[in-house]
């Protein structure tokens, strides 16, 4: 009668409060939290840090399959921030769930608090003045806008590095492609987990066919034409 009881109690306690999911607890901390936390504004303004370095900071997301190059368009786009004088960083998918996020899976609970965490850090190194390179699968349209909300809109520059999962598997950089089709991984974008192609993208790279010159060259123009960045790039562009 006891353990009866016991799990009926475990029912009923489900079906009038849910599972308890990571979104649903963290909802409920949310609130419990909300009157007793202050934001503090900080003494030196963003827009103080965007003069002092001379330019605007922003993020640039680059969203795609695994292995269609967003990590070498992000390399490149970095050193010529860097030979142009000008602040940037790379957040990339693979570092931070080794750090930060080494906690997360990639169920779709997880991989939503992984972007929720990553857009808030852009958010920041953004108020330090410094532009982002965020590459990340982000496969889910729900979770890019998402970010979009956090960074803010005027500040959130979506890039599409757009190759078909026939070249990414051709590619296959990581051998992950062969360990999805072997079963050894789950959840795997592209394969097994679906990957929502962004409909309206600010920048819309196709990395099959470009090569990584003509790619970089897209968005640095992009910057330049929407007045975000100067500077025009050297002409030569291959030694990154
Ligand atoms: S995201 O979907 O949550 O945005 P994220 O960009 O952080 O993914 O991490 C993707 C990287 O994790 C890939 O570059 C790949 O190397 C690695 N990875 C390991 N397992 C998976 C998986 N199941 N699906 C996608 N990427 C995976």
């Amino acid at each position: 009668k006891m353990i009866l009881y016991f799990f009926h109690e475990r029912a009923w306690h489900r079906i009038s409060f849910g599972i308890p999911t990571r979104s649903n607890r963290a909802e409920l901390v949310k609130q419990e939290n909300s009157g007793n936390l202050f934001h503090h504004k900080s003494t030196v303004s963003r827009h103080q840090m965007e003069e002092l370095n001379q330019h605007k900071s922003f993020t640039i997301w680059l969203t795609g399959l695994s292995g269609s190059g967003k990590s070498s368009i992000a390399a490149k786009l970095d050193s010529w921030f860097y030979n142009e004088g000008i602040r940037s960083y790379v957040i990339d998918g693979d570092n931070t769930r080794i750090g930060i996020n080494s906690d997360l899976s990639f169920s779709k609970d997880d991989r939503k608090e992984n972007i929720r965490r990553v857009a808030e850090i852009c958010k920041l190194f953004n108020e330090a003045g410094t532009i982002v390179i965020a590459s990340f699968i982000a496969p889910f349209a729900e979770d890019r806008e998402m970010a979009k909300i956090i960074i803010g809109a005027e500040s959130f520059v979506e890039t599409f590095i757009d190759a078909s999962i026939e070249t990414c598997k051709a590619r296959d950089m990581k051998g992950l492609y062969k360990l999805a089709e072997d079963g050894k991984i789950k959840n795997f974008t592209g394969f097994d987990s679906p990957y929502d192609r962004p409909t309206n993208p600010a920048i819309h790279i196709h990395s099959d066919s470009e090569s990584l010159d003509d790619s970089f060259m897209k968005i640095i123009n992009h910057l330049i034409s929407h007045k975000v960045v100067s500077v025009l790039p050297k002409v030569q562009l291959s030694h990154g």
